[in-house]
């Protein structure tokens, strides 16, 4: 049989560079090795116990679909927390529930976006963003940022450079993965300018929002541009509370043409999970700033319990990261996914090996980033530290 076609859509959509290598993991573990996964941000903190308390006074008999644009109470309960925590105002009505913040950012590529469209992206990026515009049509122009200077925004002509009649937006995630930079709201205010030069949308992805070190002040770009009808912003519970499985992101726009749009995309689905849903409100509902400052002060010793052991290893360098849970790192070795898969496929020091993401996967100039990987502090210090002295003993067996 002559193989059936499949859509430019299917074949172009590339591989998740943090997932890719799955495959390999599984089977070093299968061979009884431990693998430290620093690939992908799946934090190993607990989710917080208010979420499950929330799953076991669900009580309806049956398990209806909730409203295509979220439930009331989730939509409520993550504005006042807003509020309550970030002194910021966000209606229930300018909040849009959606299955994770991957499906915001679908949703959000599509209504900002024809097929062809283009949106402006700072490379290196969230390798998703990537399979998103692939999905949806869109054409990703990156523009650079440089691990040396730990990956600042450039100049604005930078920018200025890469626009063309089909741009449509800009798409920042601050802070960011997976460099771990926090961008200013300077920095915010220059893209906002910039967009409104230009009659375009500003997509920033708070995914990572609170989690900030040093004591920098977390903040939403909705604060310098409140009631802006440009901002669209994506956010998720996924990794503030620990709660990726639970599949809960959300948009959020006061732009109501925007809202109105995207609940119709909304319905195009139904409606995202209705159980997660009531457990993440009754969740937002107890928790408070407390929780967000322990959640920070745990991240940022990791983050420097593994820059620490980093700084151990001769010819590596490193962004600092001043927010999120991951860092880019310049390996000296010329392709990181051939090394990744030797320390999955043919290394192991004292029976336990380590699972890093390879960077070229989160650029899309070619050949970019090939020396790199991305490294997630998703585990206790003691791990991470011990998963460095892995990093240095496998790096002298490959380069032997
Ligand atoms: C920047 C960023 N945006 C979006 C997502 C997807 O989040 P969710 O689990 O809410 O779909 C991730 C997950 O790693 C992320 O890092």
């Amino acid at each position: 049989m002559k193989p059936l076609r499949l859509s430019q859509r299917a074949t172009k959509t590339p591989p998740s560079p943090i997932r890719k290598l799955g495959k390999h993991a599984r089977d070093a573990e299968r061979k009884g090795i431990k693998v430290h996964r620093l690939n992908i941000g799946q934090p190993d903190v607990d989710s917080p116990p208010e979420f499950f308390e929330g799953l076991s006074v669900y009580q309806d008999s049956v398990v209806k679909y909730d409203e295509s644009v979220g439930s009331l109470d989730l939509r409520q309960s993550w504005s006042d927390f807003i509020l309550r925590t970030s002194n910021l105002k966000v209606r229930p009505e300018e909040i849009i529930i959606t299955v994770g913040a991957s499906e915001a950012l679908i949703f959000a590529f599509m209504t900002c976006c024809d097929p062809g469209d283009e949106i402006i992206i700072f490379e290196p990026t969230y390798a998703n963003f990537i399979g998103f515009a692939a999905l949806a049509g869109i054409k990703l122009i990156p523009v650079a940022t440089y691990l040396e200077n730990n990956f600042k925004l450039p100049p604005r002509e930078e920018i200025n450079v890469v626009f063309s009649n089909r741009t449509r937006a800009i798409l920042l995630c601050n802070p960011n993965n997976p460099t771990g930079t926090f961008y200013t709201q300077q920095d915010l205010a220059l893209l906002l300018e910039i967009c409104e030069e230009n009659n375009i949308f500003l997509i920033v992805d708070e995914t990572y929002r609170e989690i900030v070190f040093d004591s920098l002040t977390p903040f939403s770009v909705q604060h310098i541009a409140e009631d802006n009808k440009r901002v669209i912003v994506i956010d998720s519970l996924s990794k503030r509370f620990s709660l990726c499985g639970a599949r809960i992101g959300c948009l959020a726009t006061s732009n109501q043409e925007v809202i109105s749009a995207i609940s119709n995309i909304a319905q195009a689905r139904l409606a995202a999970p209705t159980i997660e849903q009531f457990a993440c409100a009754h969740m937002l509902k107890s928790l408070d700033q407390n929780y967000l400052n322990s959640l920070r002060s745990c991240y940022e010793s990791r983050r420097d319990a593994l820059i620490n052991a980093l700084s151990d290893i001769p010819q590596l360098t490193f962004s600092t990261p001043s927010g999120a849970f991951y860092l880019v790192a310049r390996l000296p070795i010329q392709n990181s996914e051939h090394f990744c898969r030797f320390m999955l496929n043919s290394f192991s020091y004292e029976g336990e090996t380590i699972f890093l993401a390879p960077g070229a996967g989160f650029y899309l100039t070619p050949n970019a980033g090939e020396d790199t990987v991305r490294i997630a502090f998703v585990l206790e210090e003691l791990r991470l530290i011990r998963a460095v002295t892995i990093l240095k003993t496998g790096l002298i067996a490959y380069l032997s």
